[in-house]
């Protein structure tokens, strides 16, 4: 594994609360499996301002488009390894893992090989559990592995959700926000179900928060009414140099460390910290009670939209 200055092993803590740092790392997958709600610039920037509170984060690349490694600066054409080569070569975790321009902040790349994994992982021995395998041997090292899902609910994101403790669901304050998150709520106790028995939903983060619209606003109180303070308190605003930072290789903590952004994101990092896993388990009635709950209103999808994408494979049991 590279280091990156201050070795492996070795937290910076200023730990919340003054704790030790609660090592073996808490897992935590970032999916929707609806495509630009920010679950790569939740991850990102989630696990930047985790690292500047001192702890040790590995982001975890398992979209094959690779936004969370380009975004942390990281050239694709100069890998060796990425998480292809861990879930379908079987090379060593820390043979995969890359340092960040950012301290405390390491990440397992995504290269556009991963495209060809969801097909080629069907034929693999524990195919569902092939990532959770290989982060065991890391876990160690790290408080906090942050895993971001690909945009669908197939076997790279069942790996993802079998390698989790809990799943943080990123939702935009957009129309349609809420399609498909009965579809979501539904693998996760699949999941759960065959796979993993630990896996609890988490966070709810409301993202592109635009205050000035009627839209983000009634979003947000949709969101908050159905799912309680399960939602973050603090809304990630829709600024300009949130999505501008990935072209220059930064997280927002680095890019503009004062932008509201910035500000928001570790406001997050803060409230998701020191979080013991409050998250729901099996007959929290939650995925049961959609798609009639949110969003069955204004937000709801047309007949037959929802569940219609060849994506949405259920995980194999
Ligand atoms: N809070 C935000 N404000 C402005 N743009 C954002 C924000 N969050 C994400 N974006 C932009 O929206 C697009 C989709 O976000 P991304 O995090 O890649 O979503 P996903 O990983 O869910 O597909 C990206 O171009 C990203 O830069
Ligand atoms: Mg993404």
């Amino acid at each position: 594994m590279p280091e990156q200055g201050q070795g492996v092993g070795n937290p910076q803590a200023d730990d919340i609360g003054g704790e030790d740092s609660p090592r073996p790392a808490r897992v935590v997958a970032v999916a929707n499996q609806k495509g630009g709600v920010g679950k790569t610039t939740t991850a990102v920037n989630l696990g930047a301002a985790m690292a500047e509170l001192g702890k040790r984060v590995l982001v975890v690349d398992l979209d094959p488009q690779a936004n969370a490694t380009t975004g942390l600066g990281i050239d694709t054409r100069s890998l060796e390894n990425s998480t292809y080569d861990l879930l379908l070569r079987d090379v060593a975790t820390e043979d995969c893992i890359e340092a960040t321009s950012v301290r405390n902040l390491f990440l397992l790349p995504a290269t556009i090989d991963l495209a060809g994994a969801e097909i080629e992982l069907v034929a693999s021995f524990s195919r569902e559990s092939k990532l959770r395998r290989a982060l065991d041997s890391v876990r160690g090292d790290f408080d906090f592995i942050l895993i971001d899902c690909p945009p669908s609910l197939g076997l790279l994101t069942v790996n993802g959700l079998t390698a989790a403790e809990e799943v943080l669901v990123p939702i935009q304050c957009e129309y349609y926000a809420l399609e498909g998150l009965g579809q979501l709520l539904r693998n996760l106790d699949l999941v759960r179900a065959n796979l993993n028995p630990k896996l609890v939903m988490g966070m709810i983060v409301l993202t592109m928060y635009d205050g000035r619209t009627k839209l983000s606003q009634q979003v947000s109180e949709e969101v908050r009414a159905h799912f309680g303070d399960r939602v973050s308190e603090v809304v990630i605003p829709r600024t300009v140099r949130l999505s501008e930072a990935p072209s220059f290789g930064q997280p927002i903590t680095v890019f503009d460390p004062t932008s509201r952004g910035a500000i928001a994101y570790r406001e997050l990092a803060k409230e998701v910290l020191p979080h013991a896993q409050r998250g729901l388990g099996p007959g929290s009635g939650l995925a049961d009670s959609h798609p009639g709950g949110p969003g069955s209103g204004r937000n709801s999808p047309s007949p037959g939209e929802d569940g219609g994408d060849p994506d949405q494979s259920a995980p194999a049991t």
